[in-house]
């Protein structure tokens, strides 16, 4: 048997790209391969957001053209949005590389490498149909990724997701239902609906089905067997009151949101486009706050982005203080070819960027930690995911406000168990099964 194996990069919807990629292999006959060791397909899933996955990449690419000297079968496939980007000039950079797509063309995928090399090499820009639509290698048994939409309207300044991902495409809900549907009847207890915007899903549809991704979550909230609704990431612009509501009135939909601020300058985040002020994310934060008791509140924060000022990054610091985040993922400004905010003036220095980041971080970690202490004492739902990454004896699991929770307890993976909280640190959570509720 020919054996692939697939090497994934970037964000969740790449992670879910890659369960069609490998469904797509494993309907051709071909198997996994644990490592790279062994395979006859090499396949890494790309992504561009930012200089450092490009690096990395570049790394594991020489990697493979050693193996390929050794083994000249070896087909060796660049797909996702390095991929994309890059077009026919991978190859380039990469002689070696066989096959080369973008992430509009998994479907495409079989053709080639099922046909042994004689299609054409590389395949970009199609994004005519829905991965969702293929088969499927999935990578955990009780939580599931489900594709809402494809692409990106939005424009903002540093991001190259829309140069490579394109125009955004809402799936039908009756696809997405069905889907839900056959994912619970699998046994999954979880699912998170994913799209670069999520929550402005619909707005395509709307010349023949009047819909938004409230009634979305409402619809799959209603789907028997599913526990808990997750959905990343939506864009602060679009988080209209009926989504709100939505969440608030749906007992699946879990008490979490990953809202990225980007920046807590008003100056600069309309430098950046992303059409709201630093006011205006607060009021959103306060009326979910206020729908929703003991909101989880995620985001994403960029620092150095071309003219911010010393002041502009104090109000970052200033708004990540006043919400208090539980969470944060933090970035330091990388220009991206092609993007508007590559060919600003006034770029940040490289050591203003590294010491903003050093503060921002420290900031956010501090918040994080009081924010986990405040949940000691406790009991949370946790969803078991198996043993511990660290420790056999102990169990792992997520809240439903996504933070991960190490345990005793005798509890199995699907599970849904109460747990008291013992201890915790600025991600986790330690604690004590209580009881069993309903398995
Ligand atoms: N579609 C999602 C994810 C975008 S990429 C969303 O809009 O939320 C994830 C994060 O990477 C972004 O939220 C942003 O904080 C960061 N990012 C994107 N482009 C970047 C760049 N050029 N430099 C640094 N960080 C970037
Ligand atoms: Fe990029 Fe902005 Fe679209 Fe998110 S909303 S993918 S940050 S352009
Ligand atoms: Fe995701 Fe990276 Fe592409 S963040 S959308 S894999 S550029």
């Amino acid at each position: 048997m020919r054996r692939y194996h697939v090497t994934t990069f970037g964000c969740q919807m790449n992670a879910h790209d890659s369960e069609r990629i490998k469904g797509m292999l494993e309907s051709l006959g071909l198997g996994e391969a644990p490592s790279q060791e062994g395979a006859d397909v090499l396949v890494f899933n790309t992504c561009t957001i930012r200089e450092k996955p490009d690096t990395k990449l570049a790394a594991y690419l020489g990697d493979a053209g050693a193996r390929k000297r050794q083994n000249p079968e070896l087909v060796v496939a660049v797909g996702g949005c390095y991929a994309e980007a890059q077009q026919e000039r991978l190859f380039e950079l990469y002689p070696y590389v066989d096959v080369a797509f973008g992430p509009g063309s998994i479907p495409h995928l079989g053709e080639w490498i099922g046909a042994g090399g004689e299609a054409p090499r590389g395949r970009f820009g199609t994004h005519e149909h829905f991965a969702g639509d293929l088969p499927m290698h999935r990578e955990r048994r009780f939580s599931a990724w489900v594709q809402v939409s494809m692409g990106c309207n939005s424009k903002c300044a540093y991001c190259i997701v829309p140069a490579v991902r394109g125009r955004e495409q809402s799936r039908r809900p009756g696809e997405i239902l069905a889907e839900v549907t056959r994912l619970a009847a699998d046994g999954v207890r979880e699912i998170t609906l994913l799209g670069q915007n999520v929550n402005s899903w619909g707005r395509d549809l709307r010349s023949n089905l009047d819909t938004e991704f409230g009634e979305l979550l409402r619809a799959c909230d209603a789907v028997e067997g599913i526990e808990r609704i997750r959905f990343t990431s939506p864009h602060p612009k679009d988080f209209r009151e009926p989504v709100v509501t939505a969440m608030a009135d749906c007992a699946a939909v879990c008490e979490h949101v990953h809202l990225p601020v980007q920046s807590g300058s008003s100056r600069i985040l309309k430098a950046m486009r992303r059409t709201y002020d630093a006011e205006r994310y607060l009021r959103l934060v306060a009326r979910l706050r206020d729908a929703i008791p003991d909101l989880a509140l995620g985001t994403d924060v960029i620092v150095g982005f071309p003219g911010e000022t010393e002041a502009d990054f104090m109000q970052t610091l200033a708004l990540v203080e006043e919400v208090r985040f539980d969470s944060a993922y933090t970035f330091i400004y990388s220009p991206r070819q092609g993007t508007e905010a590559a060919t600003m003036a006034e770029q940040v220095a490289d050591e203003v960027k590294h010491d903003r980041l050093e503060r921002l971080v420290d900031v956010v970690q501090r918040i994080a930690a009081e924010r986990n202490a405040e949940r000691i004492g406790r009991i949370e739902e946790v969803l078991v995911e198996g043993a511990s990454r660290t420790d056999a004896s102990v169990l792992r699991g997520r809240t439903r406000r996504n933070t991960t929770v190490n345990f005793a307890g005798t509890a199995e993976p699907g599970e849904l168990v109460d747990v008291e909280i013992e201890a915790s640190s600025s991600t986790t959570l330690r604690g004590a099964q209580r009881t069993a509720v309903a398995a």
